[in-house]
């Protein structure tokens, strides 16, 4: 670095041997939404499911109508908040989804603000459109409600968001009380004629074939994945589309079986870490936080954790020729951490060791350096 022509002009900053890593990527986080669901949370506790909390109006439907209700200012006051929380736990990038508004003013409202986020504030944002989140009230009337949904976001919004640019992502919730595995490929696939590479959400409470359709259509990640098979893990070994693990969902809704970590990496996959930052399974955007859990849990070793919501995560975003890893030619996209070993940053956990965040080499959280 120091032989290169551009580091003359460059600051040299004393960071006391903390220990410096690539900024985390967190590739999948529902960033805009209009409040917690804390409500819900007693009713987890007390044993409802989360499927039983969705049957009953809670759940998804919840936030939707909270969204649907919320003033763009409002909305955008709420996910400012929240980037500089990321910031200040070592995020640089983070990938933010619609899927809480449902219609076609809603899911451009939030889409919007994605792009108006990523112009006001420092960190990079990475759109996708999750139209296909859940069906909403309004089409639930009827046995071909659901279909029809389905033929708008393909004839109406999925046209309208490409045409537009506002995300580069088009993702599915492919689940029981979601979207069927034919669904969510005709999204998926209507997606991609418009431009928008698909990701999709993959056996989190039921196993749907979901991941399989997902590395057919050369999805960039399939993510979740507590409810995989043997076939499912041998052939995400062998592809390219990312396994994306979420601890923090299986932690917030006391469920006991994790995604196989293990096996996965074991068989080869690309397993990568996010928060799934959301109101209603994950309400969280602590990546350090994530990475005790992918080693406690998950029995990840720390610098496997590491690697996962760094490089993996940019590889998850394909933007892992930019960013991910302290480089020459990467973006200047760094984290310290008042720690003196890395095994300390998933060992600590509840606690943010995270003393400086640089995004594109200007630091966007932490204390005044001693500049040498
Ligand atoms: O990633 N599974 C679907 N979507 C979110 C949950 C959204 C919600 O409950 O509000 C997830 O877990
Ligand atoms: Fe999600």
């Amino acid at each position: 670095m120091e032989a290169l022509p551009e580091a003359k002009a460059a600051d040299n900053l004393y960071v006391g041997g903390r220990v410096v890593l690539p900024g985390f990527v967190d590739s999948h986080t529902h960033l805009v939404h209009a409040a917690s669901r804390a409500e819900e949370y007693e009713l987890k506790i007390a044993g409802a499911s989360y499927e039983e909390i969705a049957r009953n109006g809670g759940g998804i439907l919840n936030s939707v109508k909270k969204l649907r209700a919320a003033t763009s200012e409002a909305l955008k006051k709420r996910a400012l908040a929240a980037l500089r929380e990321f910031a200040a736990n070592g995020t640089t990038t983070l990938e933010a989804k619609s899927g809480y508004g449902l219609d076609v003013t809603s899911e451009l409202k939030i889409l919007n603000l994605h792009q108006e986020l990523l112009r006001e504030q420092p960190l990079e944002i990475v759109s996708t459109f999750l139209g296909a989140h859940v069906v909403p009230t309004e089409y639930r009337g009827t046995p071909r409600g659901p279909q029809h949904y389905v033929s708008m976001l393909i004839h109406r919004l999925i046209p309208e968001v490409a045409e537009r640019k506002l995300a580069e992502f088009c993702d599915v919730f492919c689940d029981r009380g979601a979207f069927s595995r034919a669904q969510s490929e005709q999204v998926l696939e209507a997606g991609e004629r418009h431009g928008l590479a698909p990701r999709i959400h993959a056996e989190q409470l039921t196993r749907t074939g979901a991941a399989q359709l997902g590395m057919q259509l050369g999805a960039a990640s399939c993510d979740h994945l507590e409810q995989v098979n043997h076939a499912d893990i041998r052939a995400l070994g062998k592809s390219r589309t990312v396994a994306t693990l979420m601890p923090g969902c299986d932690f917030h809704l006391g469920l006991k079986q994790y995604a196989p970590a293990r096996s996965l990496i074991d068989g080869g996959a690309i397993v990568s870490l996010a928060t799934d930052y959301n109101p209603g399974t994950s309400p969280t955007l602590n990546m350090p936080m994530i990475l005790s859990l992918a080693c406690t849990q998950l029995r990840m070793t720390p610098a496997e954790a590491i690697a996962a919501a760094t490089i993996n995560g940019a590889y998850a975003l394909r933007r892992d020729k930019d960013i991910g890893s302290l480089e020459v030619g990467k973006r200047g996209d760094v984290a310290i951490f008042d720690v003196e070993d890395y095994r300390e940053i998933p060992y600590y956990f509840g606690v943010n060791k995270c003393w400086m965040t640089i995004k594109d080499g200007e630091i966007v959280h932490g204390g005044s350096p001693y500049r040498m």
